[in-house]
């Protein structure tokens, strides 16, 4: 059978890792797939490195419209990233009657309803295993593998940037922004490091997740998002000595009442596995009701990790291109006129335990009263802790801080309860509030 004839957008890390791995395993790849897959032409705006990567066997242009141009060309790779100049191209694509692969979660979090529609009218494929988690085939675990169940919940460390930052915060005892200064140093965190610090790159991830696991559309404009720009050193130090530690997780869950989908840091028991995958590592536990738990665990990011997933999807296009549209994996998981509209739930409606931090003046009553007013909120404490004034601020010092566990209670409710906790005139700082999941 002929080659499959793949058009690259962009040869940036991602794109030089998918020529690299399927030239040095393509003879592995077309006995899987069944036939060969060839990058024959790549669009960059740099065409002179582009051509030093590819070398003189593969046509390259700078303009990306002449690969969707020609019609030679069967699979479009997307690796430029963003919603704007991607999107277009992604649209021009399909339109022309070329499958897609892309590694861009922004786009499809934000515009896959669209996409997926305009492709469904095509009759082409669009995937995108690349798009979460990098090399991890979660997107096919959940649309595939997982098939038979009803998923529950799935909990993501979804981001590397972040969680190599919470890492280091936590070995070496330093606070966000001298961590994220040492992280752009090395490499680790971008320049503009805004969406991945930010929690919007792993809740684009979530969004992608949460549309598979439930049948739901794509709905990145519901999800919660907060990232981990506001935690300090003192709040990693006393989950450690509660038995747990801080990860950003992205979180989707199936409860009575809809869909919830948020992305904030949490504490997590450090006994679970998922608590100890540091450093830039990705790591994304799902939980069926067959099944039971499943971890998936390995590198989120980088150019022959995230290249194995883009390839991955070329050998479907390839094993799949001739099957009947209808008789292909659906985009997400489940059949385009089977989707549910289960509301995707306001974080106010979400129900989590919490970590609690309050700088308190460190006299008679104080505690007393913190936890009065909860108990009037109807909020259960599960665990208090209270350091010595001055293990906290120094000889001498007046204040101090108290940590309080709660167990589950209404997201609205706990913003209530804060909001009166912040008026009292013993505590004395911002109430830091991180939510805690015990994944079990
Ligand atoms: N910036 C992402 C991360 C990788 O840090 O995990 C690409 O999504």
């Amino acid at each position: 059978m002929k080659p499959i004839q793949v058009g690259l957008l962009g040869i940036g890390t991602v794109g030089s890792g998918t020529f690299e791995v399927l030239r040095r395993n393509q003879e592995e790849i077309r006995r899987r797939a069944g036939r060969g897959i060839e990058i024959t032409m790549v669009a960059d705006l740099d065409v002179a490195r582009a051509r030093s990567i590819v070398g003189d066997g593969v046509q390259v242009v700078g303009d990306a419209r002449a690969v969707i141009a020609n019609p030679d060309i069967d699979v479009v790779v997307e690796l430029i990233g963003g919603y704007g100049i991607a999107k277009a191209l992604v649209l021009e694509a399909i339109a022309a009657g070329k499958h897609v692969v892309t590694a861009n979660k922004a786009l499809l979090a934000v515009h896959g309803t669209e996409i997926f529609a305009a492709a469904a009218a095509k009759g082409v494929m669009v995937a995108f295993e690349a798009a979460v988690a990098g090399g991890i085939p979660i997107i096919k675990s959940l649309r595939e593998g997982l098939t038979a169940n009803r998923i529950q919940w799935i909990a993501g460390i979804i981001n590397g940037t972040t969680n190599f930052i919470l890492s280091e915060m936590r070995d070496k005892g330093l606070d966000f922004d001298v961590v994220l200064k040492e992280a752009q140093r090395l490499g680790y965190a971008e320049a503009d490091p805004t969406f991945d610090i930010e929690g919007v790159d792993a809740a684009h991830k979530a969004t992608l997740m949460s549309a598979i696991a439930f049948g739901i559309p794509v709905q990145f404009d519901k999800a919660y998002v907060e990232g981990i720009t506001k935690l300090g050193a003192a709040d990693i130090r006393y989950a450690e000595q509660l038995g747990y530690r801080i990860k950003l997780l992205g979180i989707t869950k199936r409860v009575a009442q809809g869909i919830e989908l948020r992305v904030h840091p949490s504490l997590v028991p450090s006994k679970r596995l998922i608590a100890n995958v540091e450093g830039a590592m990705n790591a994304v536990v799902v939980q069926g009701d067959a099944v039971g738990t499943t971890l998936y665990y390995g590198k989120g990011a980088g150019s022959e990790p995230t290249a194995s997933a883009v390839i991955a999807d070329l050998v479907d296009i390839a094993r799949l291109q001739t099957a009947e549209p209808l008789h292909r994996v659906p985009y997400l998981a489940f059949q385009p006129d089977a989707m549910s509209d289960t509301p995707v739930l306001p974080m106010s409606e979400v129900v989590t335990s919490y970590y609690l931090r309050l700088r308190v003046a460190d006299e008679a009553g104080v505690l007393a009263q913190v936890t009065a007013l909860l108990a009037g909120a109807g909020i259960s404490i599960d665990a208090v802790l209270q350091r010595e004034a001055d293990e906290v601020g120094g000889e001498g010092a007046t204040s101090t801080d108290l940590i309080i566990l709660t167990h589950n209670t209404r997201e609205g409710t706990m913003n209530d309860a804060l909001a009166r906790l912040q008026q009292l005139p013993t505590v004395l700082a911002p109430i830091v509030r991180i939510r805690k999941e015990e994944l079990n």
